[in-house]
């Protein structure tokens, strides 16, 4: 038997009803802040991520899907949509246009990891992305955007904040903690050693327990931000806590992708075991100018949805629409008649096969629709139906002309 690739799952029955529930419950959050929808394609072209993620990131050095395609062109499929959707953004000519563009999209991202629970190598993303607006305001709405569709879905969380800096006090703070790193040189793990060149902050994020704690004596960025950076900082945890959304700070927060500046957030579940970030974004100024366009303020959010589907409290099912059914093979055809009619408003199910009445019932139940309809013999006969309420467990024999 033919089955799917390790970490790449199929979505269907109770996971479906799970998935599509969280897809319309954050796109109407993202509609009533403003967002439209945007769709990138999968396939992208290697250098894309190369550089907007950056090479020295795990994403693009160990986990792309990259391969040579008939064209002989180099191409992966997106580990991440920020970078698409940014490539998009400067294809249309909308950061030469100015004003604001908010964006929010949904899809599968591809990253060869070593699957495990909560760790796939297709898995989906949530996300938004907003361009033009400099104003800490929006990186704050992002986050509260973010706890707001947590909570209509019923889960708890813990938010991990930090500043990454920008380009005025970020290379400065990379000198000290260079400097540092090199006084524990000795006692890193070996990707410690090679992040020191090509991503000293990057080791901050190092998963060895040795490593952490080393740095736990290492300069905190937070310490060392710039006048506007600290500023924006500051007024970003007023929001915060004006808004009622609780937060914590942790200096070591990274994020696994090199375009961040400024803010950068991580919302954690303390429910779902090791791969515990359900969501996490940031600011991105520089972006768009490192994919050609012309220098515009960003920033935004993705959600991880299958370890939200492990999390969500879904409401309980109502019962809808119609099931239709026929005793007699007789009936089959003038079911069929009635099922296509009544589905130009409600939704109908319809059995072609001819039943029993206890059998229809057990189907209609399965189905949970609030009607079983069944046509019989005599009420082919008379040019009726008969129609049972599975909710209020009345029931009736109505004409077919008022049905
Ligand atoms: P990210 O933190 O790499 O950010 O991914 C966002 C979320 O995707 C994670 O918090 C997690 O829930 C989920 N996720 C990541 N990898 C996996 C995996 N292998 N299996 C299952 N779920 C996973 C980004 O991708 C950025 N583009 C977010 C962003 C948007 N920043 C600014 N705008």
């Amino acid at each position: 038997m033919i089955k799917s690739l390790r970490g790449m799952n199929d979505i269907l029955s109770e996971d479906y009803e799970r998935f599509t529930y969280f897809i319309n419950l954050a796109t109407k959050v993202a509609q009533n802040y403003g967002f439209h929808f945007i769709e990138t394609p999968l396939l992208e072209e290697t250098a894309l991520f190369k550089r907007s993620v950056g090479e020295s990131s795990d994403i693009v050095g160990k986990e792309m899907y990259q391969f040579i395609d008939k064209g002989e062109n180099d191409v992966c499929l997106r580990p991440e949509g920020t970078a698409g959707v940014v490539r998009a953004f400067v294809q249309k000519k909308l950061d030469k246009a100015g004003g604001i563009h908010r964006y929010f999209y949904h899809g599968s991202m591809f990253r060869y990891e070593r699957p495990q629970k909560g760790r796939l190598r297709q898995f989906h993303q949530f996300g938004v992305e907003s361009f033009g607006v400099d104003s800490v305001y929006e990186d704050a709405t992002m986050i509260m955007m973010v706890a707001d569709i947590l909570k209509k879905c019923g889960i708890g969380y813990r938010l991990q904040l930090n500043s990454l800096g920008d380009q005025n006090c970020m290379p400065q703070y990379r000198d000290s903690l260079v400097t540092y790193i090199e006084s524990v040189e000795d006692e890193i793990c070996e990707d410690c050693q090679r992040r020191k060149t090509t991503n000293p902050i990057r080791v901050l994020d190092c998963k060895n327990t040795h490593c952490q704690s080393l740095y736990e004596k290492a300069p905190k960025l937070i310490n060392s931000l710039c006048g506007a950076c600290e500023e924006d900082f500051t007024k970003l945890k007023t929001i915060l806590t004006d808004n009622g959304v609780e937060f914590e700070i942790d200096t070591n927060l990274v994020r696994g992708l090199d375009y961040y500046s400024k803010t950068a957030f991580e919302f954690v579940s303390d429910n779902i075991g090791s791969q515990s970030a359900i969501a996490g974004g940031g600011r991105y100024d520089r972006l768009v100018e490192f994919l050609d366009g012309r220098p515009t303020p960003a920033v935004g959010f993705a959600m991880g949805i299958e370890r939200l589907m492990e999390l969500i409290v879904m409401p309980k099912v109502k019962r809808e629409g119609y099931y239709i059914g026929a005793m007699d093979s007789d009936a089959v055809d003038l079911v069929v008649k009635l099922t296509q009619d009544k589905r130009a408003t409600e939704k109908v199910v319809c059995d072609y096969k001819a039943k029993n009445l206890k059998k229809h019932l057990n189907a209609a139940d399965k189905v949970n629709a609030k009607y079983c309809c069944v046509i019989g013999e005599n009420e082919k006969k008379d040019g009726t139906i008969w129609v049972k309420d599975l909710e209020a467990k009345s029931e009736e024999v109505i004409l077919l002309k008022d049905f």
